[in-house]
C-alpha cells in the first residue's frame, strides 16, 4: 500500500539502491492524483477567474489548454517520476545523468519545491475560509439570508485578521500533522468517499441552479464564447489555471508517478484524471453563475465569489442546512488532499538535502508557510491598499506561481521528456501504440512548449 515516505541520501549510488513502494492498483493512483488535482482550484478559483475574465471564451481556452498542453505534460511528468522512482529532486539528478544532459536540469526540482511552498501559503488561508464556513453553515448563519446579508457575512469575516489567522493556523497544523505521519491510509481512503460525495453534492446543487431564474444566463456566460473579452493576460491566466488545477509543473505529479506500477497505462490514467478534474470545475461554474445572475451579483467579484453565492443556495433550498455543512466539509477535505501534495516536495528536500527528521522538516516548512500566509491574510484587510506591481501580496503570489512558475516548470518538463530523454526510454514508459505515441510526441515536443512560449512572448509584449 502507498505511503509517501522519502528516502535519505542524495548520493547517486544511494538513489539507485533505495527500494520504492508501489500503489496497490491503478485505481489507488488515480484516486490520489485526483485528490491532489481536485481542490480549491476547481471550486473556488475556476469560477472566480472565469468571472473576472469574461466567461465563455476564457473557459474554451482553459479546456483547450487542459487537453493539448495539460494532458501531454501530465503524461510527461508521470513518466519522469515512474522512470526514476524517486522524489522530484532525485528524479532530475538521476534522469539528467541517464540522459547525459546538462546539470542545470537539477534546478527544475528546486523550482517545484519553491512553487509548492508559495502556493500553500495562500491556499491554506482560503482553505481556512472554507473551514470557517463549515461552522457558519452549522450555526445556520445562511438561513433565509438574502444576497446582501450573505455578502455582509463574507466581508465582515475577511475584515478580521484574527479570525483569518485562527483558521489558517488550524488548517496548516492539520496539514502538517498529516504530512508528518507520512500520508496515511486513512487519508487515501478518505479520497474514496470524498470524490463521489463531492460529485453527488455538486450534481444536487446543479439541480438547484436549474430552478433559479438566472440559469440560462449563467450557462450563456459560461459556455458562449465572446472573444472580444479575451486579452493576452486572460489567455495566460487560463493556461496557468490548467497547470494549477492539474497540479502540474512542480513535481507533485512526478512524486505520484514514482509509485505507479509498470503495468499501468500512464496515458489512460492521465486522461481520466484530467477529465474528472475538468468536470468538477465546470460543474462548479454551472452552479455558481446562475446564482450570480439570479441575485444581481457581479461575476467579477473576485476570490470571495463562491462564499457570496453558494450560501444563498444553502439558505433557501430544502435540506440546505445539512448540504451546506457537508459541502464545506468536503471542500476542506479536497483542499487538504491538495495541500499535502503541495508541501511534500519541500518536506522531502529538508529530509534528504538537510538531513532533518520528517517531524522537524514538517515543523520548519509548516512554520515558514504559515508565516508567509500572513501576507495573504493582510491582503484582505490591514494591507489591502499595499500593492507591488499593482497587485496585493495574495495576487502577486498567485500570479507568480500559477501564471509563471507552473507554466515554466511544465515547459521544462515537456522539453526534458520530449527532447532530452532518450526516445526509447519514454517509449518504454508510455508503452503506447505507434500512432498514439506519435501524437504525444508532437504535443510534448512542439505544441505544448511552443504554446507556453508564445503566450509568454505575447504577455511581455514581444509578439
Ligand atoms: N490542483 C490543486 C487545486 O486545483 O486546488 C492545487 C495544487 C495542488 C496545485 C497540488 C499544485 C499541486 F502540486
Amino acid at each position: 500500500m502507498f505511503t509517501l515516505e522519502f528516502f535519505t541520501g542524495t548520493e547517486m549510488t544511494d538513489i539507485k539502491k533505495t527500494q520504492h513502494e508501489e500503489w496497490s492498483s491503478r485505481f489507488a493512483f488515480i484516486l490520489a492524483a485526483t485528490g491532489s488535482a481536485v481542490g480549491l482550484g476547481n471550486i473556488w478559483k475556476f469560477p472566480y477567474i472565469t468571472g473576472e475574465n469574461g466567461g465563455g471564451a476564457f473557459v474554451l481556452v482553459y479546456v483547450l489548454c487542459v487537453a493539448l498542453i495539460g494532458i501531454p505534460i501530465m503524461m510527461a511528468e508521470t513518466l519522469l517520476g515512474r522512470r526514476s522512482r524517486q522524489n522530484p529532486v532525485n528524479t532530475m539528478v538521476l534522469l539528467t545523468e541517464e540522459a547525459q544532459a546538462d546539470k542545470n536540469w537539477h534546478y527544475l526540482g528546486w523550482m517545484g519545491i519553491t512553487a509548492g511552498f508559495l502556493i500553500l501559503s495562500y491556499y491554506s488561508v482560503i482553505a481556512g475560509w472554507a473551514s470557517a464556513y463549515v461552522l457558519k453553515a452549522f450555526f445556520g448563519s445562511f438561513f433565509s439570508a438574502d444576497a446582501i446579508e450573505i455578502k455582509g457575512i463574507f466581508y465582515d469575516f475577511i475584515a478580521s485578521p484574527i479570525q483569518l489567522i485562527f483558521w489558517h493556523t488550524l488548517f496548516m497544523v492539520s496539514t502538517m500533522w498529516i504530512v508528518a505521519q507520512g500520508v496515511s491510509n486513512g487519508l487515501e481512503k478518505s479520497v474514496r468517499f470524498l470524490m463521489p460525495g463531492l460529485c453527488l453534492l455538486l450534481i444536487l446543487l446543479v439541480a438547484y441552479a436549474m430552478t433559479t431564474s438566472g440559469y440560462f444566463q449563467g450557462l450563456n456566460f459560461l459556455f458562449r464564447p465572446d472573444f472580444s473579452k479575451l486579452t493576452p493576460g486572460s489567455v495566460l491566466t487560463a493556461m496557468g489555471q490548467a497547470f494549477f488545477t492539474l497540479s502540474l509543473g512542480m513535481g507533485s505529479v512526478m512524486v505520484y508517478g514514482s509509485y505507479l506500477p509498470k503495468s499501468v497505462s500512464i496515458a489512460k490514467a492521465s486522461i481520466i484524471i484530467a477529465s474528472a478534474d475538468t468536470i468538477v470545475a465546470l460543474l462548479a461554474g454551472i452552479i455558481i453563475f446562475p446564482i450570480v445572475f439570479t441575485h444581481n451579483l457581479h461575476p467579477d467579484s473576485g476570490p470571495g465569489l463562491i462564499f457570496q453565492t453558494l450560501p444563498i443556495a444553502f439558505g433557501s433550498m430544502t435540506g440546505g442546512w445539512l448540504f451546506g455543512i457537508l459541502f464545506f466539509v468536503m471542500l476542506v477535505f479536497a483542499a487538504l488532499t491538495s495541500s499535502i501534495a503541495l508541501i511534500e516536495p519541500a518536506v522531502a528536500w529538508l529530509v534528504e538535502g538537510k538531513g532533518l527528521t520528517r517531524k522537524k522538516a514538517c515543523i520548519w516548512s509548516g512554520l515558514a508557510t504559515w508565516l508567509l500566509g500572513f501576507g495573504t491574510i493582510f491582503s484582505f484587510n490591514n494591507w489591502s491598499t499595499f500593492k507591488i506591481f499593482d497587485r496585493s501580496i495574495f495576487e502577486l503570489l498567485d500570479y507568480l506561481t500559477a501564471n509563471l512558475m507552473l507554466p515554466i516548470g511544465g515547459f521544462c518538463i515537456a522539453v526534458f521528456a520530449g527532447w532530452i530523454m532518450k526516445p526509447h526510454h519514454s517509449e518504454e514508459e508510455l508503452n503506447l501504440p505507434k500512432p498514439s505515441h506519435h501524437l504525444w510526441k508532437i504535443l510534448v515536443c512542439y505544441v505544448a512548449p511552443l504554446a507556453v512560449f508564445l503566450v509568454f512572448l505575447h504577455v511581455i509584449g514581444i509578439l
